[in-house]
């Protein structure tokens, strides 16, 4: 028997953005949280940076606008920009209001104020951060809100396997199907909203700095549905993911670079200087590509990031983390300098929503990095992310505390069919084709990209798609198993939209066009789902 849930909302998903919605719709309506795995899996548990706002006297909402219109190479959507940026005090004030503890800096005068680091992009000190470990910081604060709330129930260790629409008249979201994953077995949720907040999809990248929950779970879901997908060809590769065999996915923050950190070569040469006027501050885009540029010039594993420059006093004041991470690692980052390689970071791309956080289908919403809502453009600028989560929950609670009196409770109770498949007897087929996948979208569809490699990934997708589709259809289904499904179509949403780009823009290089088609005005990639009949 399939056991099925009623809520007023269902969020999936308890990053940042998920778990902002909730806290902030939860004196409205009966709400249910899911995680995959626990409350902190997401990539905000990660983030160190910190949340881009413009709080400095020198600085101004203006400038913060123009550059991540820079950034963004001409994709950005004005309007999606003012809301974030013009959002972004409030929202700082939010989180203190939460009860998260930003690192503060004292001037002569005994007067405190934020303490503002300055990332790639940014042509002012901006970034609001909490040390270099942001990301818990406020997932620690938002965890312990919600967790106190009596309409809020959370749920970890639950998989939504897919979403339910009611496709009678209006497409009408329903509810979802979720995975127990600890004792596999199937439950429905029925909801008047689902809200998707299931973050990026990095992991469908053999290297990535995001943790094993990126798997474009939410991008997936909304496609098989029948959502709009945008700008997938825009995936981002942070420049410095600490190499080391035993931390393959350790970001080491654009901020050690903020605070005067230079790339050097392995004799100690730098090269930022024959890329861009500012050097190790460009954009993402450019300082990934160097890098990979002279990884492959030279035949060299990694590049370096060298900060002993500072004090050692001041290395371990801002970068706690980092520096005590690569100590235990035998390295001295106040002595020596970090081997980096740029690693798959941010998904751009994603759920197509308007400027109210909805999508295509009526009651559902995509917020935070699974969303496309117009921010990021081409390429996002740092510690823009954080804020985009803040910002489009705070948007989308009150939309949804506006919509949710007049939606009626929905009429009928879905079940799981699972009487035609059986145990699955090759597992291993499933963790091959993990490997298979991740890797070949590293080699063909990774920072540098030309026609002949995507029809290649093109050509191996297509085989992979045929036998996860027959396994899916004849055997139970498992974590694995769902997160592979889901993988297959986001890179497959990723091949095409870049196959669709003739030109190089931001995120998508191509050898084939490796300019800007300055001939006709930029245009966002969509992808229309095919609806059934
Ligand atoms: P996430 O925080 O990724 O949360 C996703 C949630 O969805 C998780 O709870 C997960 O379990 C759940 N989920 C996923 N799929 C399913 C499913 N099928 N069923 C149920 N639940 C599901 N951005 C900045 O602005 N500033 C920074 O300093 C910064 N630093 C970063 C450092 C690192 C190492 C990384 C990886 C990212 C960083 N980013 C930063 C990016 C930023 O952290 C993310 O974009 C942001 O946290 C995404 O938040 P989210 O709420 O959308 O998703
Ligand atoms: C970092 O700290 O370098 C990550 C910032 C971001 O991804 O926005």
């Amino acid at each position: 028997m399939t056991e099925i849930l009623t809520y007023d909302v269902l969020v999936i998903g308890s990053g940042c953005a998920g778990l902002s919605l909730a806290s902030r719709l939860a004196d409205q309506a009966q709400i249910l949280v899911l995680s995959k795995v626990s409350l902190s899996s997401g990539s905000t548990y990660h983030a160190q940076g910190g949340i881009a706002a413009a709080l400095d006297a020198d600085d101004s909402i203006e400038s913060h606008i123009q550059d991540t219109l820079t950034v963004g190479a001409g994709l950005c959507d004005l309007d999606a920009v003012m809301v974030t940026v013009e959002s972004a005090k409030r929202n700082i004030e939010w989180l203190k209001d939460q009860g998260v503890k930003f690192t503060e800096q004292q001037a002569d005068d005994g007067t405190k104020s934020l303490h503002l680091n300055r990332e790639g992009g940014h042509s002012h000190r901006r970034i609001v951060h909490a040390a270099d470990t942001t990301g818990k910081t406020v997932s620690q604060s938002l965890i312990d809100n919600v967790k106190a709330h009596p309409n809020i129930t959370l749920l970890e260790n639950h998989n939504a396997i897919d979403l339910i629409v009611n496709n009678k008249s209006r497409q009408r979201i329903q509810g979802a199907y979720l995975l127990n994953t600890v004792n596999n077995q199937v439950k429905s949720i029925t909801a008047k909203i689902v809200v998707l907040a299931t973050g990026g999809a990095s992991k469908v990248y053999l290297y990535s700095t995001n943790p094993d929950i990126s798997t474009g779970d939410g991008i997936a879901l909304a496609w098989r549905a029948g959502c709009q997908i945008s700008n997938m060809e825009f995936m981002q590769f942070h420049p410095t993911c600490l190499f080391h065999p035993e931390e393959r996915s350790f970001l080491i923050s654009e901020a050690v670079r903020g605070e005067g950190g230079k790339l050097i070569l392995p004799d100690g040469t730098r090269f930022m200087q024959k890329y861009h006027p500012q050097q190790e501050l460009a954009p993402r885009d450019i300082v990934a590509r160097a890098i990979d540029n002279e990884i492959k010039k030279h035949g060299i594993d990694c590049v370096f990031l060298d900060i002993s420059q500072q004090s050692p006093k001041f290395i371990q004041q801002h970068f706690p983390n980092i520096y005590q991470r690569c100590l235990a690692l035998g390295m001295d980052i106040t002595r020596q300098a970090i081997p980096v390689v740029p690693a798959a970071h941010y998904t751009c791309g994603g759920v197509v929503t308007n400027l109210q956080a909805q999508t295509n289908i009526s009651g559902l919403y995509a917020i935070g990095e699974v969303a496309c809502t117009g921010l990021h453009g081409a390429n996002r600028m740092a510690s823009n992310s954080l804020l985009e989560c803040l910002v489009f929950a705070e948007i989308a609670a009150n939309n949804i505390a506006q919509q949710l009196p007049s939606i009626p409770t929905p009429d009928f109770a879905p079940k799981w069919d699972n009487s035609l498949v059986s145990e699955s007897d090759e597992e291993v087929v499933v963790a091959h084709n993990w490997d298979e996948l991740r890797q070949f979208m590293w080699d063909y569809v990774g920072i540098v990209r030309t026609d002949k490699r995507l029809s290649r990934a093109m050509h191996r997708l297509e085989i992979l798609k045929q036998e996860i589709a027959e396994y899916y259809a004849n055997f139970h289904v498992t974590s694995d198993l769902l997160e592979l499904r889901n993988l297959v179509i986001v890179a497959e949403l990723i091949i095409r939209c870049a196959q669709s780009r003739k030109e190089s823009r931001g995120l998508h290089y191509t050898k084939d066009y490796p300019e800007i088609d300055h001939s006709k005005t930029p245009e966002n990639t969509i992808l229309n789902p095919i609806r059934k009949a």
